[in-house]
């Protein structure tokens, strides 16, 4: 996902035209109020759909577009401006923003050519020490290859022991408070002014089995360190957030995971650092896992550049999956922290669709770890996984089981939990599909699952408040999942490929009697600015259009245009077949657009009736323009469809 969508799926678009003093109503599928930018303050013709994240006015400025549209036009900013301020909002790292200063590169740099010099020393110290090496051995089960793969090491007993062997290899007390490696004592003591020359400083890691922790390409970041002494406490002890170690960031093994993960086009998150090695040496290598937190959405989306199919094996004794027994409305209060993935269902869904990723939940058997599991038997991992069933299935089944399914009460619980996750799931077929497994495994008639009488639904839907609704702070936003934009991002991948099509489009449409393609087209600024670029292009002969496009394009819009030209990827190599689906899914995004701009029309018209009806004109003279876009739009889709 590009930051811009990143940013788009954040932002809430009511908050954000509210927050700019415009009063919204919620009325059917959209908010309407009254516009920003014109003065009519009797009709309330301005109109935002929170789940496309876009907006328009069918009053005297008849103009839409996208959060970014909207901030640039209330403020007066160009569209990077927007987009710092949006991302600041978001709390989204702009691409530009985040490459690092070339000091900044190699102070980091440094801390981490320490801990590959830490490594070693922990390795060394691993092989001298008897105890902990035939425990990781015989105990777990590692082979030296494996140890040696994953760079464990040991730590000594003592207090005192780094600093010594650090010193005279050029590094400073500070270098190695810098990696977590020390910590610094506190002190009571007043401090005098001599006493700051040297912080009273200790060793962290003590008589613990180390675990070194890199980041998804190879650098070192930091350590994990496991007891050898089962008594002691923590269990484990992660170094602590440095310059270049964050926990929420990092996934441990994706250095070596990323590779097999895309080659199965699957990961596999298990809960502990010795179960990622375990399942390496067992030849599952597409296995990671966060470090003792919840699963954040920064790992999630890391991990969605290798795959978008993600099961989570995760402890059956974890607090969340005893949440879920315990009811959903609970582990929502339980779980539901800032940012985290926890386990409640309902955020992992929408964090799902938000993300475009498939997230499945395997069980583990009879409270065992994995490394338990291939332990006891390799391929009973492989069945494992491939039975790992989609979140509401899961919770569909953790639900019933042990219950009285014949008990019209329990019936009725197990419904009234379930039902919500259904209506937020982002497709029709997947919400038709969850609630007949759900009819059949309670044996119900499915008319008696469905959701109350809703307004007749086009596919601008807007996810129904669930059943229960409570106002929860999940963004109900899932822009980037919307058909339109994807529609959009096809076409422009086609024209960012073959700009020459252009022409070929242009033609085509007015063939059809349609206009040409257009800036107005797009629904998304990002969109229709580099929709301009190729425009610019075209009609330019100075540069080949591609080079042109290429020199043109700002640092913002890059992103945009990749993913753009993802899309397309898979298209059709020839001109002619290209063309021809170009024009197709223009042709539908202007007929959805008509669509759903005739829906609205009847809408405000219905709302202006009540009102008395000053603007009724308006609305109907634009709806009759657009019931004709509409016709010419379906004679040109038959059209089509004949020469197929
Ligand atoms: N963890 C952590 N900090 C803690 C506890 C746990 O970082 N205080 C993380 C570690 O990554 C650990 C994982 O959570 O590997 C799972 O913890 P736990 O289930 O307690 O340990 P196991 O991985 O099962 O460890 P072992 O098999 O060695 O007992
Ligand atoms: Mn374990």
């Amino acid at each position: 996902m590009s930051s811009i969508d990143e940013i788009k799926s954040r932002i809430d678009i009511v908050e954000l035209v509210s927050e700019a003093g415009v009063k919204l109503r919620k009325s059917g599928r959209s908010y309407t109020g009254f516009c920003p930018f014109h003065d009519n303050k009797r009709t309330p013709a301005f109109v935002v759909w929170p789940e496309l994240g876009t907006w328009k006015c069918y009053g005297a400025c008849n103009e839409g577009g996208d959060i970014f549209k909207f901030v640039m036009k209330k403020e007066g900013l160009d569209f990077k401006e927007a987009l710092r301020k949006l991302a600041e909002r978001a709390g989204v790292t702009l691409q530009e923003l985040k490459r690092e200063a070339p000091e900044v590169k190699e102070a980091y740099e440094r801390l981490r050519a320490l801990l590959e010099d830490a490594l070693i020393y922990y390795r060394n110290q691993l092989f001298n020490n008897k105890e902990v090496l035939t425990y990781l051995r015989e105990k777990r089960g590692l082979t030296d290859a494996t140890i040696e793969t994953f760079g464990l090491g040991y730590a000594p007993r003592g207090y005192d022991n780094l600093l010594p062997y650090f010193a005279p290899k050029g590094y400073s007390q500070q270098d190695l408070i810098d990696v977590g490696l020390l910590s610094v004592r506190d002190s009571n003591e007043s401090q005098s002014p001599t006493a700051n020359r040297q912080l009273r400083t200790y060793d962290k890691f003590r008589h613990r089995i180390m675990i070194p922790i890199r980041d998804e390409q190879g650098r070192m970041a930091g350590f994990g360190g496991r007891i050898v002494d089962p008594d002691d406490v923590p269990k484990f002890m992660n170094s602590p957030d440095t310059a270049i170690f964050n926990k929420g960031r990092i996934l441990y093994g994706l250095d070596r995971a990323r590779k097999p993960i895309r080659a199965a086009d699957q990961a596999v998150i298990v809960e502990g650092y010795l179960d990622v090695i375990a399942l390496h040496q067992a030849g599952y290598e597409n296995v990671v896992s966060p470090m003792g937190t919840a699963l954040t959405e920064d790992q999630l989306r890391l991990l969605k550049r290798f795959t978008r199919r993600i099961v989570l094996a995760l402890d059956p004794d974890t607090a969340g999956q005893k949440a879920i027994l315990r009811g959903l409305e609970a582990a929502r209060s339980a779980m539901d922290r800032e940012g985290e993935l926890s386990f409640d269902p309902r955020g992992l869904l929408r964090n799902e669709a938000r993300l475009q990723a498939d997230l499945r939940v395997a069980v583990l058997p009879d409270n065992l770890d994995p490394d338990e599991v291939v332990a006891r038997d390799r391929d009973e991992w492989k069945r494992i996984v491939e039975n790992a069933k989609p979140i509401v299935t899961h919770v569909m089944e953790t639900l019933a089981a042990g219950k009285d399914l014949s008990d019209a009460k329990v019936k009725n619980e197990i419904a009234a939990q379930v039902i919500p996750l259904i209506e937020d799931l982002p497709t029709p077929i997947e919400r038709d599909t969850y609630r007949q497994a759900l009819a059949r495994m309670l044996r119900v008639d499915e008319s008696a699952l469905s959701a109350p009488a809703a307004p007749v639904p086009t596919f601008r839907r807007k996810p129904r408040a669930p059943a229960q609704s409570r106002e929860t702070s999940a963004p109900q936003t899932v822009a980037a999942v919307n058909p339109i934009f994807k529609m959009e991002a096809y076409c422009l991948g086609v024209l960012l490929r073959n700009p020459a099509l252009l022409y070929r489009l242009d033609r085509k449409l007015q063939e059809f009697g349609l206009t040409p393609l257009a800036a107005e087209d797009f629904e998304y600024t990002a969109h229709q600015l580099t929709f301009n670029i190729i425009r610019l292009a075209v009609e330019q002969d100075e540069k080949d259009h591609q080079n042109y496009v290429e020199t043109h394009l700002p640092e913002t819009l890059s992103e945009i245009s990749k993913e753009a030209l993802a899309q397309v990827e898979k298209a059709s190599p020839t001109d002619d077949k290209l063309l021809e689906e170009l024009l197709n899914r223009v042709v539908d995004l202007r007929r959805a657009g008509a669509m759903a701009n005739i829906n609205q029309l009847r809408f405000l018209q219905e709302e202006e009736q009540l009102q008395g009806g000053a603007n009724i004109k308006t609305y109907q003279r634009q709806a009759i323009q657009f019931t004709k876009l509409l016709g010419a739009l379906d004679r040109a889709k038959k059209n089509l469809s004949l020469k197929r």
